[in-house]
């Protein structure tokens, strides 16, 4: 026999039996975004390598150990880690900055990143996001906030706890990281060597560091007090406290985490995160923030922008599938030809109908039609010349006789 090929390390094969809870994840995105006014957009998932190393970052996980980047006709190609940077590439390629503030968009579809796989972790999994371009009040940090706790809410996950912090702006979280630099200083040694390369490179990062040995450094009494410290400015303060007002109006609870950095370096200002309890270590289901100077990153006009995007992978493991998967009839009888055609018909009128399709005996399509359906449509020699059929609810065992016009309200 030949050699199975088997899926590849931290991507799956998703079956029809889970699709009902995937469509429902995607018909709910679709009803709540739109109703806000978010336009779905589907960009390629392969993009140049150069838009995420721009855009996410070249000092990031994603950009420096977790990209499935590959060359082409000499062009170096990467398959999406995230959205927001492709999205930004599509606003700006369709000069979409001439359309009217805000714009909206949304969308749903695979990401890819090279990650040690776990539960909660793949290497190709699915994202759901919006993306809202043109403006800069906190009215927007609020609106996007919001609405994906109205998101998840649609899917009956009501125990999620949402996490806020503020980065800043450029000016005061340079101060900041001088700041904490000065103040790790004497620790540089103990750090661990990611944290000694962000020490270098990108030190906000240094708080999302997840190793016992650098937490406990962080836990010291004055570098406690540096990244607990109110160090945005003015402005960035007010910012963020109208946003919590905003909260506060709309009656979301959070809570505020001074760690919360994100790993995308795009962000300033408002970062954020909704986690669950039930889903172990991998407990990020919705991630996002503003992220104000991207859009001017990448060549297009200055125009400030917030989004988030949630783990669907995630999302789905939190939910389960109560909806029934039973057909509404299968047709039983040994005549496959008038089978075929009153199944075509059944369908025709918007019922779920099956049959079978080897004309096995009567008892094995029965058996069958219970496992699989609510009603066994009956088609035997008599209810043929009669133009009948009989009609068994599979639930209560009730069997009846009608002429084949009144089948559908039978059923
Ligand atoms: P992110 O935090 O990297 O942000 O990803 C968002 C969410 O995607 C995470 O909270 C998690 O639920 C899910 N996720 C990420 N990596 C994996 C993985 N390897 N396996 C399964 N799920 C995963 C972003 O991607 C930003 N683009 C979000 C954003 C949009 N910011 C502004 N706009």
């Amino acid at each position: 026999m030949a050699n199975i090929i088997k899926v590849q390390k931290g991507t799956k094969d998703i079956l029809p039996q889970e699709m009902n809870l995937w469509y429902k994840l995607e018909d709910n995105a679709r009803k709540i975004f739109s109703n806000a006014g978010y336009g779905e957009i589907r960009t390629p998932i392969f993009e140049a390598t150069e838009l995420f190393a721009r855009g996410v970052g070249d000092t990031t996980d994603i950009v420096n150990k977790e990209m499935y980047t590959f060359e082409k006709s000499e062009r170096s190609l990467t398959l999406r880690p995230e959205n927001t940077a492709g999205v930004v590439r599509a606003f700006i390629e369709n000069g979409m900055h001439r359309l009217s503030a805000p714009v909206k968009l949304w969308y749903k579809g695979p990401m890819f990143r090279y990650e040690r796989p776990q539960a909660g972790r793949q290497r190709q999994f699915h994202q759901v996001g919006v993306e809202m371009f043109g403006v800069q009040d906190a009215t927007a940090d609020a609106e996007v906030i919001e609405l994906a706790v109205s998101y998840l809410k649609s899917l009956g996950l009501n125990d999620l706890d949402v996490e806020i912090n503020s980065l800043g702006c450029p000016k005061c979280r340079e101060e900041f990281k001088a700041r904490l630099k000065a103040v790790l200083k004497p620790y540089y040694n103990d750090l661990c060597e990611d944290c000694q390369t962000r020490y270098e490179k990108n030190p906000l990062r240094l708080l999302d560091c997840k190793v016992e040995s650098c937490k406990e450094i962080f836990s010291k009494p004055e570098v406690k007090s540096v990244i607990e410290g109110d160090f945005i400015c003015e402005e960035c303060s007010q910012h963020f406290n109208e946003l919590k007002s905003y909260l506060d109006d709309l009656k979301i609870k959070y809570s505020v985490n001074k760690l919360l950095v994100r790993g995308l370096d795009y962000y300033n200002r408002t970062v954020f995160e909704i986690k669950s309890n039930n889903l172990g270590s991998q407990n990020a289901v919705c991630g996002g923030g503003r992220y104000d100077s991207l859009v001017e990153n990448l060549g297009g006009q200055p125009t400030s922008a917030i989004g988030f995007a949630m783990g669907m992978e995630r999302l789905y493991s939190l939910l389960s599938d109560t909806t029934e998967h039973k057909l509404d009839a299968y047709v039983v009888s040994t005549n496959k030809s008038e089978a075929l055609k009153l199944v075509k018909y059944l369908r025709d009128n918007n019922k779920s109908a099956d049959f079978d399709f080897n004309g096995k005996k009567f008892t094995k399509q029965m058996e069958k039609a219970s496992k699989i359906a609510k009603y066994a449509v009956i088609l035997g020699d008599d209810e043929i010349s009669n133009n009948q059929v009989s009609i068994k609810n599979l639930e209560t065992s009730e069997q009846i006789i009608v002429p084949q016009k009144d089948l559908l309200e039978k059923i």
